[in-house]
């Protein structure tokens, strides 16, 4: 079973007025993916970005696109994102009424399909589903804003759904998302994730290549 650890720079804390250049340099500093936070202010509340930004993302890097929908009714733009160029849709269990519905759709529009939790969220609403998705997203503060403080009591979540990801055989990405800084990255790769989102913690460094080497050192020594 692949455990491999995945550094995914959240742009939301990036220069917006210089995405590409940002993109590039994270890429250049050994990111993974590259993780991209969508907002529409209902949901949550803040406002980011759409497909346009997305498609700009596609042009500035070849590495995945983690595209993150913190949106009501997601089903209504999947086809957007993923034309777009989202390598990875994560839709949000408390958005989607039809979860099943909705995961179908972002693999036959041809993207990887991820599941969303929110801290207060019981594991078990992704159970369901866990033998059709590619992802889990597990996060690990409550979601709106880059440099909010992790939430520890998710770590036993991450643990139970990777408990139950071994159990399938199958193999799922177990992703963790808030909060995550040299001290937290450890402890959530030791409960069982192996995708990392960053956004602070790369963007906010004077060196993003420490910053991601950092962050990954202690998830792979922790794993
Ligand atoms: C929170 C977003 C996160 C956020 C993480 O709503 O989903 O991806 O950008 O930022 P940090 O790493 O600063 O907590
Ligand atoms: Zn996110």
């Amino acid at each position: 079973m692949s455990r491999e650890i995945r550094i995914a720079p959240s742009i939301l804390s990036a220069d917006f007025g210089h995405l590409a250049d940002e993109i590039a340099a994270v890429e250049a500093a050994g990111a993974d993916w590259i993780h991209v936070d969508v907002m529409d202010g209902h949901f949550v509340p803040n406002i980011t970005l759409g497909p346009v930004v997305v498609e700009a993302a596609r042009r500035a890097t070849d590495l995945p696109l983690d595209v993150h929908l913190m949106i009501e009714g997601p089903e209504r733009y999947v086809g957007d994102f993923v034309k777009a160029g989202a390598s990875t849709v994560g839709v949000h269990v408390e958005t989607c009424p039809h979860l099943h519905r909705t995961v179908a759709q972002i693999r036959e529009s041809g993207a990887r399909a991820c599941v969303v939790l929110n801290p207060a969220t019981p594991v078990e609403m992704v159970r369901p589903v866990l033998a059709d998705v590619d992802q889990v997203l597990v996060m690990s503060v409550d979601p709106g804003f880059g440099g909010q403080r992790f939430i520890e009591a998710v770590l036993p979540k991450i643990a139970e759904l990777r408990r139950w990801i071994d159990a399938g055989g199958r193999d799922v990405d177990l992703e963790v998302d808030g909060g995550i800084a040299a001290g937290t990255v450890g402890r959530a790769a030791a409960a069982g994730a192996n995708v990392f989102v960053a956004g602070n913690a790369v963007f906010t460094a004077a060196d993003y290549a420490e910053a991601i080497g950092t962050l990954r050192a202690e998830a792979v020594a922790a794993a």
